[in-house]
């Protein structure tokens, strides 16, 4: 049996604007508003507008939660619905009441709620407005927003994260168009990553001014920690790696950590007269407001190599110019999502917050198999015997509770996720539940995982 640490977080990971639909709420998101103009960018044109129903749904979603052992799970409270006002803040009486029923039933059912306050989904009127996370302004309101959560929410939810992968932000909406509005602009891009970090300092800032560490509170953000492995031990493509690392995770990990950015970083953006602006009040906050703990998405390694074109061959900025991605022949695949399999990573995650970042407490929180068209792997009874995934878990497990004998310091694991839920532009494509949801009927039934995982839930480990 592979034990592991007592109180340990056995869980699965959403957000409000996967799972909620888009009942009820005031102001629209960036994919809300995307969907509105442009419906062909989602997979067989399926929206936000009713995700997995949670919304109407979270009792008896809860209930089937609780059912495969679930003791934590992570959501988020969307700015677009708590907030009535988008300048001054003031709330939704309607989305406190809903949150409130949520995070009381989670309660209830012996599940420990965590809750996010921005997974991709920026108010779309503040980016048409200011340009959104390009302003330091939309900063400020989103510091707003976060102290309206903490303040209705705070003495019931004492586990809160900043962001859900901000790289993903920068990445899709400034530097290779995969979410809305798809612009390619490198300096835009080192912007939003810095205004990023500094939102994530603002809002820990908040969270402590109110107190709420004090009544046994913890702040962290989640990071899409992807490991880069260099394609080779040549110089050039270790020097790639280096740069992808540094690009990739150093950007976010360094100021939530140690409360600075990394000198080298910061050098080569100087160097190319892309750097970010600042105030020079922010090194104090990024110094005073490091994060209680880190929650780690890991799906797939990031294998790299030097790139074929010289850095200064080409015109626009664009951080690819220091490293191209890495096809590794022989590697293992999930074809349908398209990503590597590569569980080992999950070792070297916890060795690198050990030896690198303070061996600061950490939680895995995403990790997961996107897998299409699920109902072929239905039994006579219609559940989904989804062995791939049971399988694809136990051996990211198994290289978890490696590190965690080696003495990092992770005290969860969530899969990304609860129930099927609607993901972007791929919207349905990709289940990686416990529980699979027919979105026609919106009728829930628990996979094979679901069941398996409440056996290790309840076992605290891996037989
Ligand atoms: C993670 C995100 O990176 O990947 C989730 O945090 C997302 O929001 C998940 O749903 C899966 O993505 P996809 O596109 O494969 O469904």
């Amino acid at each position: 049996m592979k034990q592991f640490p007592a109180d340990f977080w056995w869980g699965a990971a959403t957000s409000g604007p996967q799972s909620e639909g888009r009942f009820a709420k005031k102001h629209a998101n960036m994919f809300d508003y995307w969907y509105e103009v442009e419906p062909e960018a989602f997979y067989n044109q399926v929206g936000p507008d009713t995700a997995s129903n949670f919304y109407n749904s979270f009792r008896e979603d809860i209930t089937l939660m609780k059912e495969i052992g679930l003791n934590s799970v992570r959501t988020s409270i969307q700015w677009t619905r708590l907030i009535d006002d988008l300048e001054t803040n003031t709330v939704n009486q309607a989305a406190v009441d809903f949150y409130n029923q949520v995070i009381d039933c989670f309660i209830e059912n012996g599940i420990r709620p965590i809750m996010n306050l921005h997974h991709f989904d920026l108010p779309v009127e503040l980016y048409h407005k200011y340009g959104g996370w390009e302003s330091r302004h939309v900063v400020d309101l989103y510091v707003g927003f976060a102290e309206q959560a903490f303040k209705h929410f705070g003495d019931r939810v004492k586990e809160w994260t900043t962001h859900n992968e901000p790289m993903v932000v920068v990445d899709g909406q400034y530097l290779y168009q995969f979410h809305y509005p798809k612009l390619v602009d490198g300096k835009k891009a080192v912007q939003v990553a810095y205004h990023l970090n500094l939102a994530s300092a603002k809002a820990i800032a908040k969270y402590r001014e109110l107190g709420l560490d004090k009544e046994g509170g913890r702040i962290g953000t989640v990071l899409n920690l992807t490991p880069t492995y260099s394609a080779s031990e040549a110089p050039d493509d270790q020097e790639a790696a280096r740069f992808a690392e540094l690009w990739n995770n150093k950007m976010f990990l360094e100021p939530a950590i140690y409360g600075h950015f990394p000198a080298e970083l910061e050098n080569v953006l100087i160097r190319d007269k892309v750097i970010w602006e600042i105030a020079p009040e922010d090194a104090e906050v990024f110094k005073n407001n490091l994060v209680d703990f880190l929650g780690v998405n890991f799906y797939h390694p990031n294998r790299v190599k030097a790139p074929d074109i010289a850095p200064n061959s080409v015109g626009e900025w664009l951080p690819t110019r220091y490293y191209d991605h890495y096809d590794m022949p022989g590697r293992r695949m999930n074809i349908d999502k398209g990503w590597e399999i590569y569980p080992e990573a999950m070792y070297d995650i916890a060795i690198n917050i050990r030896d690198n970042y303070k061996n600061i407490p950490w939680f895995v929180s995403e990790n997961g198999m996107g897998v299409s068209r699920e109902e072929r792997f239905q039994d006579e009874v219609g559940q989904i015997q989804d062995d791939y995934r049971i399988d694809f878990i136990r051996e990211h497990l198994e290289y978890l509770h490696k590190g965690i004998e080696e003495g990092s310091n992770c005290f969860g694991y969530h899969l990304w996720t609860p129930i099927d839920c609607w993901s972007w532009t791929n919207a349905y494509r990709n289940r990686y539940g416990f529980i699979s949801n027919n979105i026609h009927t919106q009728m829930k039934t628990i996979k094979k995982s679901g069941e398996w995982f409440r056996a290790v839930a309840e076992q605290n480990g891996l037989t």
